[in-house]
């Protein structure tokens, strides 16, 4: 009498229900990510696409830990995942979009005593950090 396994049947299974479940599964949390981006984007008027060379180009990895961005592991200012669940910038102003631009232009303008100091970045600039820093 032939032995007859059970694990075609199991791959069969996992075939069948399990390859459909992780690709929906994997749609749905690209779906999500790209709704954030785009709610991201709106709210800023930046590109968040541009932002990382632009991460690079005034040091902000060198003071704090940004999501996604290889060599930003600074330590001085903290990480900046999940900004937009903040309720203020820096301690002192209140977290919208307007606030985040001025503050990567200019934190002294909100915290005389802030350690951040200006980096010389332009508002345009600061936008797409700023809707990079609300997708992360
Ligand atoms: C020399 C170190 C240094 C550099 C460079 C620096 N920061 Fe900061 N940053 C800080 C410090 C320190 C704080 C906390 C300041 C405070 O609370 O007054 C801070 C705070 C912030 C905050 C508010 C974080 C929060 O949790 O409320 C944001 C956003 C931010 N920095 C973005 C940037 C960006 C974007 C750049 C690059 C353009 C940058 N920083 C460059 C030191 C730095």
């Amino acid at each position: 009498m032939p032995t007859t396994s059970v694990w075609p049947k199991v791959v069969g299974f996992a075939l069948l229900f399990g390859v459909p479940l992780v690709a929906g599964i994997a749609v749905t949390t690209a779906k999500a990510r790209l709704k954030q981006d785009a709610v991201a984007e709106a709210l800023t008027g930046g590109d968040l696409a541009l932002a990382p060379p632009i991460f690079r180009r005034y040091g902000c990895g060198g003071c704090h830990a940004i999501p996604g961005i290889p060599g930003a592991d600074g330590k001085v200012g903290g990480q900046l995942a999940g900004l937009s669940d903040q309720v203020y910038i820096g301690g002192v102003a209140n977290n919208n979009a307007d606030n985040l631009v001025a503050w990567i232009v200019s934190p002294q303008r909100f915290s005389t005593n802030s350690a951040m100091p200006e980096t010389g970045i332009k508002e345009s600039e600061a936008r797409h950090l700023a809707a990079y820093l609300y997708a992360h």
